[in-house]
């Protein structure tokens, strides 16, 4: 796992894969082992064409005398070009897929590689005339191809790309991760750049911690992958306005996943692949080290520079500045974050306080997005409540109710056992449960009634117990107490578990009933507030009054999660 940073997973099927042992996965769906199967099937397919390219390039006239001769004449050497696997696809309209269909691979497959395409309804081949640069994954298996024009002056698109398939997810490849992963590693440092060109330049001139994102912006999915490695990232891009601009859409991401931006620019309209070309290995190391600057502090720099003495622009960039650095909101970052505060405040003449709390401002603002619309999700009842749903929503208040009466049976039945050492049940439940608390824990009146009678009898040094409530004069109540009495209860599986096999009966486990019969109403009131709360919650557009639900909302959910597990042992039908 270390070594490859696979995870668990993906390390088992490593070392079942090479020594040839069968892993049987379980929870496959059939569209998932279908899936699976074409994935396989591509990679075999890709690995052929792979091959394919690569002798084409090396071992025939036409390769050696129309790519190989290009290759070298831009500065790549024999050995670098092996090490990256690089080929050519020959001009004749067919030559791969022919090669391919007489191999048996299925021209389904072949299309949907991007390897071929149909025209006139003949198959050709998609990448005529290029130069091939295989895609590898984190292990070396190749995902797809870029495949680059060699004249220049072709209308024809300088790049052509594999298409989007089960194996080829653009928004989670970086070009060269499987040749850098261990200098990046042992830099603790990933280079960034654009082109696939750049990287196996940067390779030859022995700078082997860089990997290519092919011209986009970055996402999560990329970051995360370089995150695998290391977390400091130094994005080197031309110094051209969409290079730039580029890099920033990156960076906010690349906040939110803490990891380390810096970044270097390439002058003079040079790109890293004919800039180290022009200057040599060792001055452009030294240049990277030099000119290495911190991503937020050069975004300011600009930003401050456009803006120049023009007030209202300024003030724009000290909210943009403070949103960015917003995005550094890990707890373990908050030192991190608190000196750029310092330096940027510096920069920018401003308060240090006030941009601290333009800061916090925008902080405050993201989390209440983000919770309120955790807090719907769960709140917000699976299926609507229609005709055939009214039953089940009587069928819970039902069950609510039948958790009163539950509480109070055991009230009455276990009350004047001992709770511990010189203090009963009754006692117990008593000082728990305050008059207004009783209001608010038990919606039926009558049962509130019961338990305030038995209080005054408990108090008056009475032992009641049912016998006192089937002699009283109100029938009504009477008649309930006996009908809670009788009523039947089910131990749960937890329960019968948690004693293997013993089934212990109520008398031994009257204890866990008095807290667990406490506890669900108690519970009860708390799901019923946190309802409440949200409600108040939608009602506002205050981030103050927001913030402040939200706060009680996760010390409800807190109280919820602390009861939910002390209680759930004893469940009525
Ligand atoms: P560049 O135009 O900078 O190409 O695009 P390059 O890699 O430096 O190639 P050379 O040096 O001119 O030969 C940067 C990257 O953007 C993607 C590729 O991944 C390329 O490496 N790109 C560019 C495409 O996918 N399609 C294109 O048409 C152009
Ligand atoms: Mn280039």
């Amino acid at each position: 796992m270390d070594h490859e940073k696979y995870s668990y997973v993906e390390a088992l099927r490593w070392l079942a894969q090479k020594y040839d042992i069968a892993i049987e996965e379980t929870a496959t769906s059939p569209e998932f082992k279908a899936q699976q199967l074409t994935a396989d099937s591509l990679f075999i397919v890709n690995q052929f064409a792979r091959d394919f390219f690569s002798n084409a390039l090396l071992e025939t006239d036409e390769g050696k005398a129309i790519a190989l001769s290009y290759l070298k004449q831009r500065g790549f050497n024999e050995e670098i070009i092996r090490k990256f696997q690089l080929g050519y696809n020959p001009e004749q309209r067919d030559a791969f897929a022919q090669a391919a269909i007489t191999a048996q691979y299925n021209t389904g497959l072949l299309q949907k590689a991007g390897l071929i395409t149909f025209r006139d309804e003949q198959p050709a081949d998609n990448y005529r005339g290029r130069i091939i640069f295989p895609i590898h994954n984190q292990s070396g298996k190749v995902l797809g191809f870029g495949a680059r024009v060699i004249k220049s002056n072709d209308k024809a698109p300088k790049y052509i790309n594999t298409p989007e398939n089960e194996i080829y997810v653009k928004s989670k490849i970086l070009y060269g991760t499987y040749f850098a992963r261990h200098a990046i590693d042992k830099a603790d440092e990933c280079l960034l750049v654009e082109g696939y060109t750049d990287v196996v330049s940067l390779h030859q001139a022995g700078i082997e911690n860089v990997v290519a994102s092919g011209g986009t912006s970055l996402t999560t999915d990329q970051l995360r992958l370089i995150k695998k490695y290391s977390t400091h990232l130094t994005i080197i891009y031309d110094g051209d306005a969409a290079g730039i601009k580029a890099a920033m859409r990156g960076l906010d991401l690349a906040l939110e996943e803490g990891l380390d931006v810096r970044m270097v620019l390439i002058p003079d309209k040079e790109d890293p692949d004919s800039y180290v070309n022009k200057i040599g290995a060792e001055a452009f190391k030294a240049f990277i080290q030099a000119e290495k600057k911190d991503f937020i502090l050069f975004q300011l720099g600009i930003a401050l520079q456009e803006a120049s003495d023009d007030n209202a622009k300024k003030a724009v960039v000290v909210n943009q500045i403070a949103e960015t650095l917003s995005k550094i909101n890990k707890t373990e970052e908050f030192s991190k974050r608190q000196d750029y505060v310092r330096q940027v405040s510096g920069l920018l003449k401003i308060e240090e306080a006030g941009f601290n709390e333009l800061v916090n401002k925008f902080i405050r603002e993201k989390f209440t997005k983000e919770e309120s619309r955790n807090i719907r999700q769960t709140l917000s009842p699976t299926e609507p409540i229609d005709e055939a749903g009214t039953d089940q929503l009587e069928a819970l208040l039902q069950k609510d109710e039948m958790q009163e009466q539950a509480f109070v049976r055991t009230l009455i039945e276990f009350g004047t056992k001992s709770w511990k050492e010189n203090e009963t049940v009754a006692d117990f439940v008593f000082k728990e449960m305050a008059d207004a608390d009783l209001e608010e824990l038990i919606d039926n009146r009558q049962l509130v009634d019961i338990i305030l009678l038995y209080r005054n009898w408990y108090n008056e040094g009475l032992m009641p117990g049912s016998k006192n409530f089937l002699y009283h004069d109100d029938h009504a109540m009477s008649s309930l107490v006996i009908k809670i009495m009788d009523t039947q209860t089910e131990i749960s599986h937890n329960w019968k578990n948690h004693f293997e096999g013993k089934i212990a009966t109520r008398e031994e486990l009257y204890r866990e009933e008095v807290t667990s019969t406490l506890n669900y109403l108690r519970l009860r009131k708390i799901k019923r507030l946190i309802i409440e709360n949200q409600l108040e919650l939608e009602k506002t557009n205050n981030p103050d009054d927001q913030l402040l639900y939200m706060e009680t909302h996760l010390a409800l959910k807190a109280l919820e999660t602390k009861l939910t597990s002390e209680s759930g042992m004893v469940i009525y039908k």
